[in-house]
């Protein structure tokens, strides 16, 4: 017998590799990364430097259009995404149809498809002023969406989006004001946050990324696309992480079950538990986001006055796996949303909306790949080959 999940098989031209682990299926000009060497960029600007001196707008229109944009650009391009930002009011009721209970996620990817409803003449993929004006529609949409999924699950009233206020100051107040006029950003949380997304922005051929191109390359609109996108992205491995990450730390604190123990019950595979938050496909070395997201956490956490025995919780549990031999050799180090999550609570965020937000930071990456597809002579429709094990061909039984 042949033991399928360690054999690649050439045979002519069709190679068997589980997970897209050596296939290389486009080009792309977005997003470099070195996983040996810890080394993320995008447009050729390493991270640090993004994240310290860039915000999410401009960061989205480089990953768009590949260059920094100039004041006027990015005046512009901020100004019609607020005007893009209301949601028709058909759409709004949309909400009431679903449970309170609804995991936000679902309620992100199912609006997300259902915006094409209201723009089914307007969605033609090889239109460009059709995938400008879809690409501003998302932008501006998708976090009012997330916005409102968080206050149906706390049975709160939506609020108008304030146009008044910069992109990440809008989404702050649509989530957690309650009387509109009453509301004040707090410019600690509302930066940092800015620069969560921003760490966010594009990992180029992740899982949800490689799905928003291959719903693409079947001529699927962007509003397909992106949905597909945000349901690839909220498994547990892949942006479902940073829940877990932290259902994972209080299930530890809450059980009084020590720290060695439980890495103890991860190393032994006891009932299938990983630390979440733990290992990439790509990075063999220390995720280069992690390491600006921990550094966030500190100074997140002591500027809100906020003390979390959970980020204790979470460095213990790092420095134990980083002396130890199962992560060292499996090179398993913190990714970026080993602390993300601790951040987010300290914000006031439920669990549950960790992984839109991650949608949110990941929108314009998944933008920027799907229109770099769709203008590249060489795409192709994505299908996979397979090696087929089943039944030869046998007759069926006639009585
Ligand atoms: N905890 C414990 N062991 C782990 C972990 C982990 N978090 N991650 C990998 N391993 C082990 C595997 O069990 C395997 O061990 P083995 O050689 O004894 O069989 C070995 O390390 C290699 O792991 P693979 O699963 O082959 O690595 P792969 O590259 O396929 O998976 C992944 C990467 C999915 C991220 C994995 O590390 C994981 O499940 N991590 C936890 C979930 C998580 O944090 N996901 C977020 C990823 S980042 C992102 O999407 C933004």
């Amino acid at each position: 017998s042949v033991d399928f999940s360690t054999f690649t098989k050439q045979t002519g031209h069709t190679s068997l590799d589980y997970g897209f682990v050596n296939t290389a299926a486009t080009r792309s000009a977005i997003t470099y990364i070195d996983g040996d060497q810890g080394i993320l960029r995008y447009r050729g600007y390493p991270i640090e430097q993004i994240a310290k001196h860039s915000t999410y707008l401009e960061v989205a229109w480089l990953l768009l259009y590949g260059d920094l944009p100039s004041a006027d650009e990015l005046a512009d391009f901020d100004d019609r995404i607020r005007r893009h930002t209301l949601l028709h009011e058909d759409l709004k009721r949309f909400f009431s149809s679903l449970p309170h209970t609804a995991h936000p996620m679902s309620v992100l990817s199912a609006a997300t498809a259902a915006l094409s409803t209201y723009y089914e003449d307007q969605s033609d993929p090889n239109n460009p002023e059709h995938v400008e004006l879809n690409t501003i529609r998302l932008l501006a949409k998708l976090p009012v969406i997330a916005a409102y999924a968080h206050k149906k699950s706390v049975g709160q009233a939506f609020l108008y989006p304030d146009n008044s206020l910069s992109f990440v100051d809008n989404f702050l107040k649509l989530n957690f004001g309650v009387l509109a006029e009453q509301y004040q950003v707090n410019p600690v949380v509302s930066r940092a946050l800015e620069r969560l997304l921003i760490l966010h922005e594009d990992h180029e051929q992740n899982a949800s990324t490689s799905t928003v191109r291959l719903v693409g390359s079947t001529g699927a609109n962007q509003f397909s696309s992106i949905s597909a996108g945000i349901n690839a992205l909220y498994g547990p491995l892949h942006g479902g992480a940073n829940e877990a990450v932290l259902d994972m730390l209080a299930r530890i604190r809450d059980s009084g079950e020590s720290v060695e123990r439980f890495v103890e019950r991860v190393k032994n595979k006891e009932d299938g538990v990983k630390l979440m938050g733990f290992g990439h496909r790509v990075y063999k070395n220390y995720d280069p986001r992690a390491k600006l997201v921990k550094e966030s956490a500190d100074e997140v956490l002591n500027e809100l006055g906020v003390v979390d025995p959970l980020l204790d919780l979470a460095k213990e549990l790092e420095e134990i796996a980083l002396s130890d031999d199962y992560f060292r050799e499996r090179r398993l180090y913190p990714n970026v949303d080993f602390y993300t999550g601790v951040i987010y609570k300290a914000m006031g965020f439920p669990t549950r909306m960790f992984t839109p937000l991650f949608a949110i930071g990941r929108l314009p990456g998944w933008l920027a790949h799907w229109r770099e597809m769709q203008n590249d002579p060489q795409t192709k429709i994505g299908r996979p080959q397979q090696l087929y094990i089943g039944a030869g061909e046998r007759d069926y039984p006639v009585s």
